[in-house]
């Protein structure tokens, strides 16, 4: 015999604990642990009554499934999906709140909707509010029905009387099932009612998606747990304070992962940008000192970014880092070496680094155009605007290979640049065309001969520059 028993869970991680604790042992966050009953999930332990085991079957001789995929024609969005929306699967959409989560998914089930309607199933928004972001979008004349309901037993049965050809759920958070009694939003809650419309995405073939806001902390409240339970986790990033906003897929058992869309938010919705690059370097300051162009691997696609780096010096006994688009330890580790093996005096110096556009780098390819940037800030020398940089610094100075060389030199040079500086490594298994240079370098005290003249405050003394070819 079952019964219900309460547990503490926590909000952003799903740990669970008999007791309620101050702070998850799990995650480490603090004052996240919410009382929950569980009860003995009837439905599927009598799902599994009288049902057949499943039996082994050579894999060879499984049938492959059809590939069939729908596009939705925002060429951003399929990319990211890995050529389109996959029948049944299930698709997490996080993203922190105002992002564009709402507008995105409005757009792509409007595209979707064929002979059967999208299903847009409002859990914050009114139908009268849906209509207005609608109509701004051009929309208002979309074939999507919409559903201001909160219960996931209602939800699920209008699907199954609508059978509409996708379904977004607007969101998860929103979402309360009758199974459970702990509070809409809660992770059993969120578990509970995903978990439902897995199964009834899989079961019709309609693929679902969901929206899930994510939290201050970057947890992903509740939809974090659901990671493992759907097909594709998205995330919708960018900085409010920019128009630009770019979509990643963290996880795709439909496609390949790390690939990412870039969307412009205008007053019309979300548009596609077909070339980032061209955009992210729009603004680009001509002949400042403090500026570097990287190119960053996204997934396949090469995207050429700006770095920037202001040193000046500090007025606290403790000089000032700060970063933004970058891990800030990267940074210190970059400082470091400059510190060390260029004789950098930058310990009297406050150091900000940015990443112009809104765009965050994790690649250690960006080293180079960071260590680039802040050398160019501390000495006052501009870098040549027709430079770029890729490649990895490690702690001995030295510059380290990275993979697809050739990919991001073909993206520099279709938007004009001329001179590239690249791991020594990596430049034997370049060919380019007349007109281009390209110099590989062994360590820093290379790069700096190539990007800046000699200067008394550099630390290194050098008499001519040198351009090696
Ligand atoms: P929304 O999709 O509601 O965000 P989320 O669902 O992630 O919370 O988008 C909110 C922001 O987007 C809001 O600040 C207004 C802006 N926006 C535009 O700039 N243009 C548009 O066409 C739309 C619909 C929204
Ligand atoms: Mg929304």
């Amino acid at each position: 015999m079952s019964k219900t028993r309460t547990v503490y869970a926590c909000q952003a991680c799903g740990f669970q604990s008999p007791r309620w604790l101050g702070r998850c042992p799990d995650c480490q966050s603090w004052n996240s642990l919410v009382e929950e009953v569980l009860q003995p999930n009837t439905s599927a332990n009598a799902r599994r009554g009288g049902v057949p085991a499943s039996q082994p079957q050579w894999l060879r001789t499984v049938a492959p499934a059809a590939e069939e995929r729908k596009q939705s024609g925002i060429s951003e969005l399929d990319r990211v999906l890995g050529g389109g929306l996959v029948p049944g699967s299930v698709i997490l959409l996080g993203g922190d709140p105002g992002i564009g989560k709402s507008t995105l998914v409005l757009q792509a089930l409007a595209a979707w909707s064929g002979e059967r309607p999208g299903l847009y199933v409002s859990g914050e928004e009114s139908p009268q509010q849906v209509k207005m972001r609608a109509a701004r979008l051009g929309l208002a004349e979309a074939a999507i029905l919409v559903l201001a309901e909160t219960n996931t037993e209602a939800v699920l049965s209008q699907i199954e009387q609508v059978e509409p050809g996708v379904v977004a759920i607007d969101s998860i958070q929103t979402i309360w099932s009758d199974q459970i009694p702990s509070a809409p939003g809660s992770v059993g809650q969120v578990r509970e009612s995903a978990a439902r419309f897995v199964e009834l995405g899989k079961r019709k073939h309609v693929p679902v998606l969901l929206v899930g806001h994510v939290t201050k902390e970057g947890a992903i409240a509740g939809p974090r747990v659901l990671e493992h339970m759907v097909d594709t986790v998205l995330y919708f990033e960018g900085d409010r304070g920019h128009p630009f906003r770019i979509l990643r897929a963290v996880k795709n058992r439909f496609g390949s992962t790390n690939e990412i869309g870039v969307f412009e938010m205008k007053d019309s919705g979300l548009h596609p940008v077909g070339n980032p690059s061209a955009l992210f370097l729009a603004e680009r300051p001509a002949a400042a000192a403090g500026s570097a162009v990287v190119a960053c691997m996204e997934g396949t696609r090469p995207l050429l970014v700006e770095i920037q780096a202001l040193v000046s010096p500090t007025s606290f006994s403790n000089p000032r880092r700060a970063t933004v688009g970058m891990d800030p330890n990267r940074v210190s580790l970059l400082l470091a070496v400059l510190e060390k093996k260029m004789g950098l005096h930058l310990l009297g110096q406050d150091v900000f680094v940015n990443v112009a556009g809104g765009v965050r780098v994790d690649e250690p390819a960006a080293d180079l155009a960071v260590i680039a940037a802040v050398g160019s800030s501390f000495l006052d020398q501009p870098i040549d605007a027709s430079l770029l940089l890729v490649g990895e610094v490690g702690l001995a100075g030295e510059v380290r290979g990275v993979h697809q060389v050739s990919q991001r030199i073909q993206e520099g040079m279709q938007l004009g640049f001329r001179r590239f500086v690249v791991p020594a490594s990596n430049r034997p298994q370049l060919t380019l065309p007349d007109g281009v240079e390209c110099t590989g370098v062994q360590n820093l005290a290379e790069l700096w001969d190539i990007l800046f003249t000699p200067c008394a405050t550099g630390g290194r003394q050098k008499t001519k520059p040198e351009l090696a070819g």
